[in-house]
């Protein structure tokens, strides 16, 4: 079996071969697959690339990425303990949400990666992260709450949390995800 690397590798190449999303792909500079530990206990889920991780090529490197690290490590974590990704994972034009049609695009390539990172723990960060785990679902009656599932078979649990975006500039919010962010490792403990 190829290594983790090289399998996530193969992701990539498979969204580039076949063209996922054409309209995003042409409009944006970098395809941004993820970064940190292939061997994370906790995968971080958000929307899709900014204007920074469009043009860096990584993820949540923006305004929202420093809150992300900040509150990482408040948490006792950082990046390169936890797998950091997007449902999408071009820019869509002028950071509007991502469609529908996008997000169940790119989602078959999300699955594989955890699939492969194996996660005990999964936190989407905010509704486009989150609603394929737990549809119907508002993440504002939910966020902070461990729900566990079953996944191809194996059993994870999903952390929903609010988007740092939303939050980084909004006082309640931003103390809320700062307060659920600070659960994580204690779910993290309680799977061990
Ligand atoms: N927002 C996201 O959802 N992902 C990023 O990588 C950056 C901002």
């Amino acid at each position: 079996m190829d290594s983790k690397h090289t399998q996530l590798e193969q992701i990539a190449t498979d969204i580039r071969e076949k063209n996922v999303c054409p309209d995003l792909a042409m409009q944006a500079h970098r395809l941004v697959m993820g970064d940190g530990s292939v061997d994370a206990d906790i995968m971080l889920i958000g929307e899709a690339p900014g204007k920074k991780e469009d043009e860096t090529g990584l993820p949540f490197v923006g305004a929202a990425g420093k809150f992300l690290d900040q509150m990482l490590e408040a948490a006792g974590m950082n990046r390169k303990d936890v797998f950091i990704t997007s449902i999408v994972k071009y820019r869509p034009p002028k950071n509007r949400d991502p469609t529908p049609a996008e997000k169940a695009a790119f989602l078959p390539y999300l699955l594989r990666q955890i699939a492969i990172i194996q996660p005990k723990v999964i936190a989407p960060l905010g509704r486009h992260g989150m609603e394929f785990f737990l549809p119907g679902v508002k993440i504002g009656e939910i966020h902070g709450q461990p729900q566990r599932m079953t996944l191809d078979g194996r059993e994870v649990v999903i952390m929903p949390l609010f988007h740092p975006a939303a939050a980084l500039y909004n006082g309640k919010l931003r103390q809320t995800l700062i307060d659920d962010f600070l659960k994580i490792p204690e779910v993290i403990r309680e799977l061990k």
